[in-house]
């Protein structure tokens, strides 16, 4: 099992170039399902859970061409529609080639993705509003076996709770559904949006008719596309954290800026220099850091991707912060290595009280998730000393090359096989 050695104490200093959204990629790549043009997709990052992404794909009978620079994905010959537990468990996202079978197939048979580390995750609003759209389903040994053999047929949904997944899953089944499909109460996340650019790109009838309400009119076939997906804006927010808590200096690039307004606020409220460009973030961390109080939310508000990395740096703050997780229920695991750190981080419910004025320790981790396993190396960056970040796995999930990318402003990170 490989791990990281992270000698601490570094200032980060350099440039750091952002990667493809892992979060907009897999609902793209789910969606390519429904084509079978020729697709060619720019800007995917090199990381696990789009490897694991393109291997369903390939299961389920796409052609897949990996290029220097794009890959390229002929679904002509895509038949199948059975998508194993052996890949859904280890990408929760697979759930997302559910809505896309069932409007090219009418029936589909998908592990239900299960839960992970940080909660339950459920998958009914999904079922509830594809239910909307004529599809039928049971559930028999974890799988969830679908059928529409009259097809899709347009509906009118509201999501009870706004759902990333469930809004990629309904706006990508509604496009073949027939007649209208309005969809009210979605998430609004950029990926999403660029989800949305991606398949009208291909042909496909969306348009945003509300701030969280799309209008979508069913078509029969879609056409080539070229598309390049977004930057990945946890990637960039992660590396901002960096150099706060490093009091580095730092330039981000390859990003939009004010997609990551909500961040950029914030860390200039905890004392950060930030200048903006065009595609570019300056940041200067500053010796002062300002205590902050995070609640959670649907974007536009602080995104729970985040929160890991913010409560790393809430502990380096002059007092006491609040961090309040409120999208998911157990999203606090990277909470018990802070404090195996020195960290004094107080859990009630989905309420962390995070105490300023921390040094942290070096030590040996465990990371438990994608996100928390960033945020220990955050905190081994700022800790005299060497640290050793076991299991991470979970870290190649969505940080492409992230070693090599530290290491490249200073940090004396390396893998350890
Ligand atoms: C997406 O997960 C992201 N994953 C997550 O990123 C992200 O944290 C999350 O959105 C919130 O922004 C991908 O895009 C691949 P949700 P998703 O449906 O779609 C509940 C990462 O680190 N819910 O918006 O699964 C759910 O339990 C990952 O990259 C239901 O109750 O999130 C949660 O409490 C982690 N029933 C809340 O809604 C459902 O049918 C939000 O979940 C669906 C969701």
């Amino acid at each position: 099992m490989q791990k990281l050695e992270v000698f601490g104490a570094k200032k980060l200093r350099g440039q750091i170039k952002i990667s493809g959204s892992k979060n907009a990629s897999l609902p793209i790549l789910a969606s390519t399902i429904l084509s079978n043009k020729k697709i060619f997709l720019y800007n995917l990052p090199k990381v696990k859970d789009i490897e694991t992404m393109l291997i369903l794909l390939e299961s389920l009978g796409s052609k897949i061409k990996k290029k220097k620079d794009k890959i390229i994905i002929d679904n002509s010959k895509q038949k199948k529609t059975f998508a194993s537990y052996s890949l859904v468990k280890t990408m929760r996202a697979g759930i997302l080639v559910l809505g896309p079978l069932l409007a090219k197939f009418g029936k589909a048979k998908v592990s239900s993705p299960g839960g992970c580390s940080i909660g339950v995750r459920p998958i009914d609003i999904h079922l509830k509003a594809l239910s909307k759209l004529g599809a039928k389903f049971k559930m028999s040994e974890g799988y969830v076996i679908a059928s529409a053999p009259k097809g899709l047929k347009g509906s009118k949904i509201h999501f009870p709770k706004i759902s990333v997944g469930a809004t990629e899953n309904l706006i990508i089944a509604s496009c073949f559904a027939k007649g209208t499909t309005t969809l009210s109460n979605c998430a609004i996340e950029p990926e999403i949006e660029d989800l949305v650019k991606f398949l009208k790109s291909m042909g496909c009838n969306i348009k945003w008719i509300a701030k969280r309400k799309l209008k979508i009119i069913g078509i029969k076939d879609v056409k080539e596309s070229k598309y390049s997906v977004m930057f990945d804006r946890i990637e960039a927010g992660t590396y901002l954290i960096a150099a706060a808590i490093t009091q580095g200096n730092i330039k981000i690039y390859n990003i939009v800026p004010k997609i990551i307004k909500t961040e950029i606020d914030i860390l200039r409220k905890i004392g950060a220099t930030i200048k903006v460009k065009k595609n570019l973030v300056h940041i200067i961390g500053s010796k002062k850091i300002i205590k902050a109080n995070i609640k959670t939310a649907p974007y536009p508000g602080f995104p729970t991707d985040l929160q890991a990395q913010m409560m790393v740096l809430l502990c380096k703050a002059n007092k006491k912060s609040l961090i309040i997780e409120d999208i998911f229920e157990n999203r606090f695991m990277h909470a018990a290595e802070l404090n195996r750190m020195g960290a004094k981080i107080f859990i009630k419910g989905n309420k962390a009280i995070v105490n300023g004025n921390i040094d942290f320790a070096p030590a040996e981790l465990m990371a438990t998730d994608l996100r928390a396993s960033v945020s220990l190396i955050l905190a081994a960056l700022c800790a005299k000393g060497r640290s050793i970040i076991n299991r991470i796995y979970h870290l190649d999930r969505g940080y492409e090359s992230i070693e090599k990318k530290l290491e490249k402003v200073g940090a004396k990170i390396r893998r350890l096989n």
